[in-house]
């Protein structure tokens, strides 16, 4: 099985940061969004990451052309049909998903292998609404992917050990370091992460600390590149309430419960950076403001 031709859906944050590795490896690759705003924001943040590389060196101006024109663009999924690989990664619902995998069965080649760059929704679940559950994975990059070594490589109950060495293959040859693991709530990057996460923003709601010192609490006493409240809104806090949902239900303890400030602010509309504001404000570039 050889992978040419890659498709990425969605082209938000982690969707186009996965088209761009795809293409500066040199893969062919479709990127599809429902939105034609979103494909163009996602287009100007490949551009955007791809000259900061340029800036220092590390791509020239040909590798940088190059791996553009090896990106189309499209609104529709019939144009994944010839896609050796699809790369799912939409937003963090199991029933928006779900319908995708179904439209996306009936579209795509039957050899293809179809993976899920979720960051929590068991991958079992997901493969079971296609007729290929042994071709299907999980395959969880991180936030930001063109800088981020590791892919999570998530074997479902079904999947098959030939689409696993294939994954892991491709992953490789994005530059990644591919790590497998089993399918269970949040994984093993999540279920770590998520809930310091949430711990924080707790410490926030109790008025333990400010957000800016925590922060700094955690960058210079545990040398965290990024203060968890400052990850949670990189990460985006709609995606952090997600996965601490499916920790919730997935493991049915309460010590997963989600912090009330953390629904409240997803409620009220602060995702975090790409909505302009959570714990702290940005402006349309992304950059901390105030
Ligand atoms: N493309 C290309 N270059 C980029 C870039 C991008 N998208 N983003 C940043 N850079 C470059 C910058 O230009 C800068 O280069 P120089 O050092 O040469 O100037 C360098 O990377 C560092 O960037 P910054 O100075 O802006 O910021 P920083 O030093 O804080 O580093 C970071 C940025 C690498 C993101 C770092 O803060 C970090 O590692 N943060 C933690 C990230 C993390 O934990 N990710 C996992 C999230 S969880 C997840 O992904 C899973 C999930 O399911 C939720
Ligand atoms: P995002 O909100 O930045 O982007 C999601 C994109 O999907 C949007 O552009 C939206 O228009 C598009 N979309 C929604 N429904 C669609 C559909 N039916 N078909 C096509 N496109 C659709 O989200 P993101 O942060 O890029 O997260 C995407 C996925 O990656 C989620 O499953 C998330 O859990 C996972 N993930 C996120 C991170 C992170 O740090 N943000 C890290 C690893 C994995």
């Amino acid at each position: 099985m050889e992978i040419r031709k890659i498709g990425v859906i969605g082209a938000g944050q982690m969707g186009s940061g996965i088209a761009q590795v795809a293409a500066q490896s040199g893969y062919q690759v479709v990127l599809m969004d429902v939105e034609e705003l979103s494909l163009r924001k996602g287009i100007e943040a490949i551009r955007r990451s791809l000259e900061r590389f340029l800036r220092k060196e590390k791509i020239t101006q040909e590798e940088a052309d190059a791996a553009l024109g090896r990106i189309e663009t499209t609104l529709n999924p019939a144009d994944f049909a010839d896609c050796d690989l699809v790369v799912e990664a939409i937003v963090e619902n199991e029933s928006v998903k779900a319908g995708l995998f179904q439209t996306l069965d009936k579209v795509v080649k039957p050899e293809a292998v179809f993976a899920s760059n979720t960051s929590s929704i068991p991958i079992t679940k997901l493969a079971s609404y296609t007729s290929r559950p042994e071709r299907f994975i999980g395959m969880h990059f991180m936030n930001p992917v063109p800088l981020m070594k590791l892919v999570e490589v998530i074997r479902g109950y079904k999947t098959s050990d030939e689409v696993t060495k294939v994954v892991m293959a491709t992953a490789e040859k994005m530059g990644k370091v591919p790590v497998e693991v089993n399918d269970f709530p949040g994984f093993v990057s999540n279920r770590v992460l998520i809930p310091m996460l949430n711990e924080a923003i707790q410490a926030v709601m109790e008025g333990v600390a400010t957000p800016e010192a925590i922060d700094t609490v955690m960058k210079l006493g545990m040398n965290h590149p990024m203060g968890p409240l400052t990850l949670a809104d990189f990460i985006g806090l709609d995606t952090v309430l997600a996965i601490m949902e499916v920790l919730h239900e997935g493991f049915g303890d309460s010590k997963y419960r989600p912090s009330p400030l953390l629904k409240k602010m997803v409620q009220a509309g602060l995702l975090g950076r790409k909505s302009g504001q959570g714990f702290y404000k940005y402006d349309e570039k992304g950059n901390k403001i105030g």
